[in-house]
């Protein structure tokens, strides 16, 4: 009882901002399969895999959901889902489960509880439009790369030529060009290219390339040509567009030179108690494995479950 009233005072006394709650959703089936999104599904995968260093040892997906991407991951030794969603990791979990490189991590990201610099590559894809707290989402990413990371980042343009269409005939309220983020629904943002090149840079995050991705994002054009191609031809746009973006999503790949070296160079992929660290205590190497399906903090004795092949870091054990 006093462990967990510690654990849950300490968790208060840093609020993380609010999070978009997809606990319980059917994103796989409310948004991509069979919600004629093969276009953007395939435009972003070729995006990830011009961006995205093909193999490695660990590599963490923020925000991963269902883990829609997770097959493009496979070349790594140490996969890791995390999300704040539990039942979309679960069912990421039931699809890649027997597979002993991923492992599933219930969290926020916010309070993210991978170990500082624990990561070869950090991918972040339809996470930042949700997050109220830019600045504090790229600091945890920062913390966990080493200075030979890359972190490829996805996030929604908002000067893209729709919007800058609508603007322009008035059926807009905000200003594409206004550099501030627009929070069209709750909870949801679109970016302006410089504000975020401005919010990476304060983050010690050096951006190498830039894509812009989904030019064709266009009903009549995703009637008109098969998704494949239409990828294709996007494709040959992503290096030119990402010199002045213009498209509705932008990648980002960005390094942490100044970083201190990989961490985990001499641990085992499969320890996953030198890959995590306490969300609550907020301090590596604390957490120790108990039997199969449980591990906690040395340093707060926090502890915490693993339910249905997800490790829950987002809500201690009582
Ligand atoms: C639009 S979905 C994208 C899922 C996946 N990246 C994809 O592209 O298929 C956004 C995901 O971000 C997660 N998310 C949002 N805010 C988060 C936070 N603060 N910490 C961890 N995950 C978060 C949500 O739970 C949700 O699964
Ligand atoms: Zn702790």
């Amino acid at each position: 009882m006093s462990t967990r009233l510690t654990a849950r005072s300490k968790l208060a006394r840093n609020p993380a901002p609010p999070v978009i709650d997809y606990e319980g959703s059917q994103y796989r089936t409310d948004f991509w399969e069979g919600q004629g999104r093969q276009y953007e599904d395939a435009a972003e995968r070729l995006a990830l895999q011009e961006l995205l260093p093909a193999q490695g040892r660990r590599i963490v997906e923020l925000g991963a959901g269902y883990g829609r991407l997770a097959d493009l991951y496979l070349g790594y030794e140490q996969i890791v889902l995390f999300d704040y969603s539990r039942t979309l990791l679960q069912e990421a979990a039931a699809q890649r489960g027997d597979d002993p490189r991923f492992v599933f991590v219930a969290g926020n990201l916010y309070d993210l509880a991978l170990a500082t610099g624990a990561m070869d590559t950090v991918v972040m894809v339809r996470v930042m439009h949700h997050l109220a707290d830019v600045p504090r989402a790229l600091t945890q990413i920062r913390r966990v790369m080493h200075r030979e990371s890359a972190a490829v980042l996805e996030y929604a343009n908002k000067r893209n030529l729709k919007a800058l269409a609508r603007w322009a005939l008035r059926r807009q309220s905000w200003s594409p060009l206004d550099t501030k983020p627009v929070e069209f629904v709750e909870l949801n943002y679109d970016f302006h290219p410089a504000w975020m090149w401005s919010r990476l840079e304060e983050a010690n995050l050096r951006v190498q390339r830039q894509l812009a991705v989904s030019h064709f994002r266009a009903g009549f054009l995703k009637q008109a040509l098969p998704a494949h191609t239409l990828a294709h031809l996007d494709r040959r746009l992503f290096a030119v567009g990402g010199r002045y973006p213009l498209a509705p999503s932008v990648f980002v790949q960005a390094t942490a030179p100044e970083a201190g070296a990989s961490v985990l160079a001499d641990s085992e992929p499969a320890d996953i108690t030198a890959l995590l660290r306490c969300p609550v205590c907020k301090t590596d190497n604390v957490l120790v494995r108990h039997a199969d399906d449980q591990l906690a903090c040395s340093e707060c004795e926090t502890r915490f479950a693993r339910r249905d092949g997800v490790w829950d870091l987002k809500e201690p054990l009582e």
